[in-house]
């Protein structure tokens, strides 16, 4: 057969043409692999990928030591999920920033998904997440998001986070809730013009729910679920989250109906009046109008309501905890607060005058890094980048944890340590490797009103209160190791507020 093949002169012929393309095409392949290289990382397992050299517990962690040997762009599997991890500042910097679009997605798990069905912001793509991400900026902007109608309502918040520290009269007691509680009555006044009592009995199993679901998207079992969706029914976890998250939404439809009912067009009280009036102003002819539906409503909502919360409350609950565990930074905090602005009520202009604090205030966020690995991206097409080829729809983590623990940026990244935001003079100096809001196209977007929060809350406590460890536990005692969760949350545990003189 083959003979006769090789008799025929057109099949000669055709059989050339047929191995010069194939050398043709061994060659680009060659060469262009060579050239655009995929990423290194340790070798994968069949099916398992590389689940085995991984720590699922403290996964940034184990990741970042991963990229001291693999680089600062490495590849690793989760079973057969490959996922680029950015480490650095100047990696995940020239990532975030110069390739801003490449890498701006959101890498929508099965879980991500759960939560919100490809609607809102934070799990969201393409032109629906951008006109959501939009309407939020702006509309919190124009609710003072960062400026004075915050500042206000702030002000008023941490007068009822005072009074529920005083009940204790200096004894020990767990500061977790009320902080949250604190929190989420800032964001809920911003979307509903509401505050809630934090007795009420709906808003605390609500504020609950959602710390739980927070802690458990960053457990073991859940990362299993992302990659074996079908075990959802049979694990405890998901079960639990899904309950929480139905919960959590007929209260929120609950909240957002009763703004419906009551909605004056020209009076736009809070985030939701002003959903309803944009999607009532835009005719259906205008292409963005498509976009204005309850469920992105809803979404959003809920978005900014678990997004806003467990982050800047447990930034503050590691602010105290800090306090409590370097009593002499404390101390220092405490005699510029007295010196600056002595008793009267601390305003956000104060802020500029008070180096310390501020730095104090910083380094909580870097040494607290409470979102180490930021929440997945995804390339929006193939990229090349630092000679690497990623592919289109690759998840990528950037991970913040290597940022504010990098050691080329930091004088002393492992301990806690003010000085890295001050100058020789005490002057306070930014850091550009400070990035716990991420950067770039899916960069937090309450970031201005989680920095006023933070400074206003924290400020306020440390004017009325001395905070301790319980009466016989040594400051060392205190235990600094976190609890992982989607963010790295301070173990619950009691301190004492005691009113200063
Ligand atoms: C200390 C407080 C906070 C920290 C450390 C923080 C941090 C972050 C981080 C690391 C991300 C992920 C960025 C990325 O994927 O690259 C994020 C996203 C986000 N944050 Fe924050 N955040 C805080 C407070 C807030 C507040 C108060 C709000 C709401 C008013 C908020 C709303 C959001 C939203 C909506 C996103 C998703 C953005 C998008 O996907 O386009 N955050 N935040």
């Amino acid at each position: 057969m083959l003979e006769d093949i090789f008799q025929s002169p057109t099949s000669v012929s055709l059989f050339g043409v047929f191995v010069a393309l194939l050398l043709l095409h061994l060659l680009y392949s060659s060469f262009s692999s060579q050239k655009r290289p995929e990423p290194l990382g340790p070798r994968p397992l069949p099916v398992f990928g590389n689940l085995f050299q991984v720590d699922l517990k403290r996964l940034d962690q184990s990741l970042f030591n991963l990229s001291k040997t693999y680089g600062p762009v490495f590849q690793v599997y989760f079973g057969p999920k490959k996922v680029v991890v950015l480490a650095g500042y100047r990696t995940v910097k020239e990532a975030l920033l110069n390739q801003a679009e490449e890498f701006g997605n959101r890498e929508i798990t099965p879980l991500f998904y759960d939560f919100n069905q490809g609607h809102g912001i934070v799990f969201s793509n393409g032109d629906s997440w951008k006109e959501m991400r939009r309407f939020a900026l702006t509309t919190l902007r124009d609710f003072g998001m960062g400026k004075k109608m915050s500042e206000e309502i702030i002000i008023e918040e941490c007068g009822y986070l005072i009074k529920e520290m005083e009940q204790y009269g200096g004894e020990a007691f767990n500061n977790t809730q009320a902080i949250n509680y604190a929190a989420s009555n800032v964001i809920s006044a911003l979307m509903f013009k509401k505050r809630f009592e934090y007795k009420d009995p709906v808003f605390q199993t609500m504020v609950e729910k959602d710390n739980e679901t927070i802690r458990l998207t960053g457990s073991v079992s859940i990362m299993i679920y992302n990659l074996c969706p079908w075990l959802g029914p049979f694990l405890k976890n998901w079960r639990d989250m899904m309950k929480n998250i139905e919960a959590n939404k007929a209260h929120l439809r609950k909240l957002i109906s009763d703004l419906k009912e009551t909605l004056d067009p020209e009076i736009c009280r809070c985030f939701v009046d002003a959903f309803l009036i944009q999607k009532k102003h835009l005719k259906d002819f205008d292409e963005k109008s498509s976009h204005y539906h309850d469920e992105n409503l809803l979404y959003s909502v809920m978005n900014l309501f678990a997004a806003g919360t467990d982050t800047t409350a447990t930034t503050l609950k590691w602010g105290l905890l800090y306090m409590a565990k370097f009593p002499h930074i404390q101390d220092r905090v405490q005699e510029e607060l007295s010196r600056v602005v002595g008793s009267r009520q601390i305003q956000t202009e104060d802020r500029k005058n008070l180096p310390y604090t501020d730095a104090v205030i910083h380094e909580t966020q870097r040494f607290a890094n409470i979102g180490p690995l930021a929440i997945p991206h995804k390339t929006t097409r193939n990229v090349t980048f630092q000679g690497y080829f990623i592919k289109k729809d690759t998840t990528v983590f950037p991970l913040l944890t290597s940022v504010l623990y990098d050691e080329n940026e930091w004088e002393s990244p492992h301990s806690f340590n003010p000085s890295h935001f001050l100058d020789d003079e005490g002057k306070f100096i930014r850091r550009d490797a400070f990035m716990p809001f991420s950067a770039g196209r899916r960069a937090c977007l309450g970031e201005s009103l989680a920095k006023m929060e933070l400074f206003l809350f924290f400020t306020s406590l440390l004017q009325r209160f001395h905070f301790t460890p319980p009466p016989g536990v040594p400051e060392d005692e205190l235990d600094l190791k976190p609890v992982v969760g989607m963010t790295l949350a301070p173990k619950p545990q009691q301190l004492c507020a005691v009113r200063r003189r």
